[in-house]
């Protein structure tokens, strides 16, 4: 049977994916480091002096640490207070001055600030269907133009596509839904993984970083 590599005992994190347990997720990826398509980002904004930033669907913090790390102001995000308390275990995160939280489910989420970067890791699809135009408006109106989208959608072709409560696109989809940005990266990734108990799960996600027109 395959094990999660980095915590032999533990199954693999999308195992908690599939059935929304925020808390045994954060324990599954503790000490995980910044995703790549956030780290793609803040490399394209290098000639720029860090501003404000959001990370939606924040979790236990792995990209709120290095924006801050970078030098970020930002506003993390979250529906699970679980999520927000782990987060502020981090070292220097419990009173940092550039760091403010709000617990928000995407399905309530209103009066974003505009901001220079809007990060979104493998937390989009988790929206409910029914309220996935207004949230992905909110969202994208919140990044000021030549602002950057950062994070993952997830495809038709994924296991859990098939969840009633999930929010899946097809490719044509995904792209339609950056057509006031310039796509810096879209990278489409296919492929299965086993979890601890033998069952396979199939990924189709999209890795994304786009620029909004000016
Ligand atoms: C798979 S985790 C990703 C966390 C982190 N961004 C990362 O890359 O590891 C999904 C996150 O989205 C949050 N989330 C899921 N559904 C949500 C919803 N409907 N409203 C608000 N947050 C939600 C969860 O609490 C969790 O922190």
């Amino acid at each position: 049977m395959a094990k999660n590599p980095n915590t032999p005992n533990q199954p693999p994190s999308f195992v908690y994916g599939a059935t929304r347990d925020w808390p045994g997720y954060f324990k599954a990826v503790a000490g995980k480091p910044p995703r790549e398509t956030l780290l793609e980002a803040l490399t394209r904004f290098k000639d720029e002096q860090p501003t404000t930033a959001i990370d939606l669907g924040c979790g236990e913090g792995r990209d709120t640490q290095e924006l801050l790390n970078q030098g970020w102001r930002v506003l993390a995000i979250d529906g699970s207070q679980a999520g927000i308390d782990t987060l502020f275990e981090r070292p220097g995160l419990a009173n940092h001055p550039n760091l403010t939280t709000r617990i928000s489910t995407f399905e309530q989420l209103a009066d974003l600030p505009r901001v220079r970067l809007l990060n979104a890791s493998f937390c989009i699809p988790f929206c409910i269907p029914e309220h996935f135009n207004r949230f992905w408006n909110t969202i994208t109106s919140a990044i000021e133009p030549g602002g950057r989208f950062s994070g993952q959608l997830f495809g038709d072709r994924d296991s859990w596509a098939s969840i009633p409560d999930r929010s899946h696109q097809t490719r044509a989809e995904a792209e339609a839904l950056f057509s006031d940005f310039d796509l810096e990266m879209f990278d489409e990734e296919e492929r299965d993984k086993q979890d601890f108990q033998g069952l396979t799960k199939r990924w189709h996600i999209f890795h994304i970083v786009a620029r909004k027109h000016d």
